[in-house]
């Protein structure tokens, strides 16, 4: 169970291949659920200012809906320009059938289903 939990939703909002965004400890959080695992990131594009659940999530690739920029939802790192800054990433649990959702920066963990 992470530290500090701040927000749960429920498992069945985020099917597989689809993220959610919430906010946890004054923080706007993206929720990233994959065949690999559930993510949690900062939901805050480094580059500029747009929420990254209102763009593209391709297998662990989140794709910014303003200029493009991608990371990669295991660990925040950049993949694709404009970006250079890496997203924070929040530790998640699954406890029945909800994710439990830390406000605070973590290691990134993959959650594995
Ligand atoms: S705001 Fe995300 S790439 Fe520019």
């Amino acid at each position: 169970m992470p530290a500090e939990i701040a927000v749960t939703i429920a498992l069945a909002d985020v099917p597989e291949g689809t993220m959610h965004g919430c906010a946890a400890g004054g923080r706007e959080i993206v929720v990233c659920r994959t065949k690999h695992g559930i993510y949690a990131l900062d939901n805050i594009c480094t580059h500029a200012y747009a929420r990254l659940s209102e763009g593209r999530l391709r297998g662990t690739r989140l794709i910014c809906p303003l200029h493009g920029a991608s990371f990669d939802v295991r660990d925040g790192r950049v993949l694709g320009a404009p970006a250079t800054r890496p997203l924070a990433t929040h530790s998640v649990s699954v406890v029945g059938d909800r994710i439990e959702i830390s406000a605070a920066p973590a290691d990134p963990k993959p959650l594995a289903l």
